[in-house]
């Protein structure tokens, strides 16, 4: 398997969380998902849980993966102070083997970005297929390239987020990019400046981008019927002004 490039980026799951603590947009679309399919569900990449716990809250059946102790600690901890029974897996979404079946297996927020090579694609979707009942959705959420965001001037900075830090002031994250054609990995710097720290924190958030045709190959070359393509959370049809890809596909 191919090396895992983000760790750092993922090691503060406290700033993770503050970072996204008012980021609810694609919320209410699992829910919805979620009722048509049922459950039980399986969120990939499942981070801190902010998708988890919100469907664990309205009743639903979940279990979270995630590659990341960091951010799986944090999940499981908000779950136990919530009284949510959430069944919480250290894995990697490339190989897992849970040994039960899901009606809803859901891949969020452009996590998928983070599988780099067509090996380790591969492989996630034939661990996906190992995991889906007969008629078990798998749904899968990513932003659509965009040219005037990957061919950025890459020696300028740009502002990413702001959020508060834990103990004093906020954290202010910009970033810097470098995207490659030949692999379609946009190269991402994040700059963390924090509170009282001289120097600002650098990691990586290198991110592989999917074409539409591309994706959509992708499913059906890997054993997927694509069911229905959105444009975005409010289930807009996916056309060519979309910002969003997103995916509802079952076992062809
Ligand atoms: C952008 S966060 C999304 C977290 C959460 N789903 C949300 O919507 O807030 C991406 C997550 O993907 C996880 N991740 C990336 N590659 C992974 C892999 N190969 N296997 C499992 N988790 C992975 C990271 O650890 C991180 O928690």
């Amino acid at each position: 398997m191919t090396r895992l490039d983000f760790e750092a980026l993922y090691e503060r799951s406290d700033w993770y969380d503050l970072q996204h603590m008012n980021y609810t947009e694609d919320l209410k679309f699992y829910r919805r998902i979620a009722s048509e399919t049922g459950d039980p569900i399986l969120e990939l990449a499942c981070g801190t849980g902010r998708i988890t716990l919100d469907l664990a809250a309205r009743g639903f059946k979940i279990t979270g993966l995630d590659i990341s102790k960091s951010m799986l600690n944090l999940a499981r901890s908000k779950s136990t102070d919530q009284q949510l029974n959430i069944d919480w897996n250290l894995a990697d979404v490339r190989s897992f083997r849970l040994n039960r079946k899901f009606n809803l297996i859901f891949f969020p927020f452009n996590s998928i970005c983070h599988i780099h090579d067509r090996r380790g694609l591969e492989s996630l979707f034939t661990s996906v297929r190992q995991h889906l009942t007969p008629s078990g959705r798998f749904v899968v959420a990513m932003f659509v390239p965009n040219h005037r965001y990957l061919h950025r001037d890459p020696s300028h900075r740009y502002p990413v987020s702001r959020f508060p830090h834990p103990e004093n002031g906020e954290i202010v994250i910009t970033e810097n990019n470098i995207y490659d054609p030949a692999t379609q990995i946009n190269h991402i710097r994040w700059y963390y400046k924090v509170p009282g720290c001289p120097d600002e924190l650098e990691v990586e958030n290198n991110m592989r981008m999917f074409y539409p045709q591309e994706f959509q190959a992708l499913l059906h070359y890997n054993g997927f019927q694509i069911d229905t393509i959105f444009g975005d959370y409010l289930m807009s049809p996916f056309s060519g002004i979309s910002s969003m890809q997103i995916y509802v596909a079952q076992s062809a």
